[in-house]
C-alpha cells in the first residue's frame, strides 16, 4: 500500500540543497554506454525508479553493469553486443517513457524478438509516434491495438530514413536517432518544433558521426560508427528542482540555494516563465560539462504578477515547459492575474491525463480553474485550502501538490505520495530538511 503524505501549510523554505541526477541525461548515457564499444564510467546517475527501470533492461540484454562507490560501471557491449537467449527477451519499462520509446530504436535493430511492457499507465500511453518510423526503417512492430505497449519488437536490420517527426518529442527524437546509429546509410530526423537536445550533445561526446542544422531543427547521424567509451557525471535535474524554486518563490520569507542543476536552455523555460512573472531565480557559478551548462541557482520569495494576459501557448514553448506545466498551474494560483495554459495537449497522454489530474487537484483544494482540451486558465491570487488530493499515481502531480499544500492553509494530504520516486526518491526527506520540523508528515 503506497502512503501518503500531509503538509502542514504556510512554511517557508531556507536552505542549500542538490537534487538527484538529471532523468533524461541519465537514461541516454546508460543506453549509449550499453552499446558503446567499452567501460564506461557514470557519476550522478539519476536515482529516480525510471532509471533504474532502463538499468534493469540493459542488464537483461546481457550489459554488465556494477555500481562502485556510487559512481556506474557500464561494460558497453558494442554496436551489435545485445544478447537474447532462445532469440528472444522479455523487458519491463515500468512506468517509464523514456525507457520504452528510446530503447525501442536500439532493441529494432537486433537480431532477436524483444518483448517490452510497462505498469498500467505505461501501457495506456501512445507507441504510434515510434512505431511507425521504426516500420519505415525496417522493423515490424506488433503492439496492443497497433499503439499501445506491450510492444514486440522483430529485431531486423534497419535502413536510414529522412523523417519529418509530426511531434516534437525529444523520445521519439531519440529513438529514431539511437535506431540510425545502428541503420546502414545515414538518418536524418526533423522535429516540428525543438525539444530537449540531451541527445543531440551526448552523442557528440560518444563521437558517433553526427550533425545538426538548427535553421530547419534537422539533425542527421551516420550508422555503424562505433561510440567511444567515456567518463561521465550527470548533473541535477532542473524538472526536479522546479519543485523547490516554485515553492521557494511563492512562500514569503524563503531562501534557498539548488547547487550543481543542468541548465540546457532547451530545459529553462520554467525559470524564464517565472523571472517574467517577478520572480527573483538566479544562475550562478555557470560552467559546461559535457556540453551542458551546469550551475547553481538562488531563489528568494517574491510577489508575482501576470503581465500581457500570461497566456504560455507557443509550439516552441511547450515542449521545453511541458514536465514542468502542473506546478507552473500550483504557481499560477498565486500570481496577481491570469496565466492560461494552451497548445499543450501532449499533457493529456503523460503518466496521467496532467490536464484532468492537475484540474481535479486544483478543485480539490479549493481553488478554480478553467480546463481546456489543450490546457487550462487560472486567475490569482487564490486562497488554497488544506485538503485531501489524488495523485493519480503521477510523479509530478504528487510533487506539485505537495508544494500546494506548502501554500494552503490548513492540512493537505496527497494520497499514493510515494509515487514521487519515479524521478525523485529523495523529494519528501529533501523538502522537510528546508521547511521547518513538522511541515511534512508520514501515514
Ligand atoms: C523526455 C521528453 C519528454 C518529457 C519526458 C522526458 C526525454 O517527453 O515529457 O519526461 O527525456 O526525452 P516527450 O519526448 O514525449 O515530449
Amino acid at each position: 500500500m503506497s502512503r501518503s503524505i500531509r503538509i502542514k501549510g504556510l512554511a517557508p523554505l531556507n536552505g542549500i540543497v542538490s537534487v538527484p541526477g538529471d532523468k533524461s541525461i541519465s537514461h541516454r548515457v546508460a543506453m549509449l554506454a550499453s552499446i558503446a564499444s567499452g567501460r564506461c564510467e557514470i557519476r550522478g546517475f539519476a536515482t529516480s525508479a525510471d532509471c533504474r527501470s532502463t538499468l534493469d533492461c540493459i542488464k537483461r540484454l546481457g550489459v554488465k553493469v556494477e555500481e562502485i562507490d556510487g559512481r556506474l560501471v557500464i561494460h558497453g557491449a558494442g554496436l551489435g553486443g545485445y544478447q537474447a537467449q532462445g532469440g528472444r527477451v522479455s523487458l519491463d519499462a515500468g512506468n517509464s517513457g523514456s525507457t520504452i520509446r528510446m530503447l525501442s530504436g536500439l532493441l529494432a535493430a537486433q537480431p532477436f524478438t524483444s518483448v517490452i511492457d510497462g505498469d498500467a499507465s505505461l501501457r495506456r500511453r501512445p507507441m504510434r509516434r515510434i512505431i511507425e518510423p521504426l516500420n519505415l526503417m525496417g522493423c515490424g512492430i506488433d503492439a496492443r491495438q497497433s499503439r499501445f505497449p506491450p510492444l514486440t519488437i522483430h529485431g531486423s536490420p534497419l535502413a536510414a530514413i529522412d523523417y519529418i517527426s509530426p511531434v516534437a518529442s525529444a523520445q521519439v527524437k531519440t529513438c529514431v536517432l539511437f535506431a540510425g546509429l545502428l541503420a546502414s546509410g545515414r538518418t536524418t530526423f526533423r522535429e516540428p518544433a525543438p525539444s530537449r537536445n540531451h541527445t543531440e550533445l551526448m552523442l557528440a561526446e560518444f563521437g558517433a558521426r553526427f550533425d545538426k542544422s538548427e535553421s530547419d531543427n534537422s539533425m542527421s547521424v551516420e550508422g555503424g560508427a562505433e561510440l567511444q567509451p567515456i567518463e561521465y557525471r550527470v548533473p541535477g535535474d532542473l524538472s526536479s528542482a522546479s519543485f523547490f524554486i516554485a515553492a521557494a518563490t511563492m512562500l514569503n520569507d524563503s531562501k534557498l540555494v539548488i547547487r550543481n542543476v543542468n541548465l540546457n536552455p532547451t530545459r529553462t523555460a520554467f525559470i524564464n516563465v517565472l523571472n517574467g512573472l517577478g520572480a527573483n531565480v538566479l544562475v550562478e557559478n555557470l560552467t559546461v560539462r559535457h556540453n551542458e551548462p551546469v550551475g547553481d541557482i538562488s531563489v528568494k520569495s517574491a510577489a508575482l504578477k501576470s503581465y500581457k494576459h500570461g497566456l504560455i501557448a507557443s509550439a516552441e514553448a511547450i515542449p521545453n515547459l511541458i514536465d514542468e506545466i502542473p506546478i507552473l498551474a500550483v504557481v499560477g494560483s498565486q500570481v496577481e492575474g491570469r496565466l492560461e495554459v494552451r497548445d499543450a495537449r501532449e499533457l493529456r497522454v503523460k503518466e496521467s491525463d496532467r490536464i484532468r489530474s492537475v484540474v481535479a487537484a486544483i478543485k480539490s483544494l479549493g481553488g478554480e480553474i478553467e480546463e481546456f482540451e489543450d490546457g487550462f486558465a487560472i486567475e490569482g491570487p487564490q486562497r488554497l485550502r488544506g485538503a485531501t488530493v489524488e495523485s493519480a499515481g503521477d510523479h509530478r502531480i504528487a510533487m506539485a501538490f505537495t508544494i500546494a499544500g506548502l501554500v494552503a492553509e490548513g492540512t493537505t494530504e496527497i494520497l499514493d505520495a510515494d509515487c514521487a520516486a519515479v524521478s525523485f526518491p529523495e523529494f519528501y526527506e529533501l523538502l522537510a530538511s528546508i521547511t521547518p520540523g513538522g511541515t511534512l508528515l508520514r501515514s
